[in-house]
């Protein structure tokens, strides 16, 4: 069975009271327990971690890169947080790992402040989603699945 990593950034461990007019009232567990379901259904292992560290996000994508380089894995969900609009060191982890990688944001940052409407991530990703609530991560998880297909 091959697995899926879905990586989580900073302030994403806050979940549930953080901004819930913007993020909802869902929380980390509970996300990651749509997670399980969604892969579940597509005959995948989840791996579900959140760090609000820059470093341990580029060790964890390294990682990602070398399962599925080893067969091991399909690839990786990330909400990357501000890290997104912030981040080369992300970017060149995305590019180096030569890792399947969609980037997912809880919110429609393009609706947002000027600031959140750049991102590092993008153009290193594979696909872009925002605006699902956390409904996106399943969506994602799906979408990966019929990727490695
Ligand atoms: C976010 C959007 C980012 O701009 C913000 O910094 C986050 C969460 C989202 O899921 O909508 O922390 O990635």
């Amino acid at each position: 069975m091959k697995t899926v990593l879905v990586l989580n950034g900073p302030n994403l461990n806050l979940l549930g009271t953080r901004e819930p007019a913007v993020y909802g009232s869902q929380t980390l567990a509970d996300v990651e327990a749509l997670c399980v379901k969604a892969c579940a259904t597509h005959g995948l292992k989840l791996d579900f971690r959140q760090s609000n560290h820059e470093g341990v996000l580029v060790d964890a994508i390294q990682e990602a890169g070398r399962a599925q380089a080893a067969g091991t894995l399909i690839g990786v969900v990330l909400n990357a947080g501000a890290y997104t609009h912030t981040s080369v060191a992300l970017h060149d982890a995305i590019k180096g790992a030569g890792v399947t990688l969609i980037e997912l944001h809880i919110s429609n940052v393009h609706a947002r402040e000027a600031f959140r409407h750049h991102s590092y991530l993008s153009p290193a990703a594979k696909a872009v989603m925002a605006g699902f609530g956390v409904k996106g991560y399943p969506l994602a998880i799906a979408g990966l699945a019929e990727m490695a297909a």
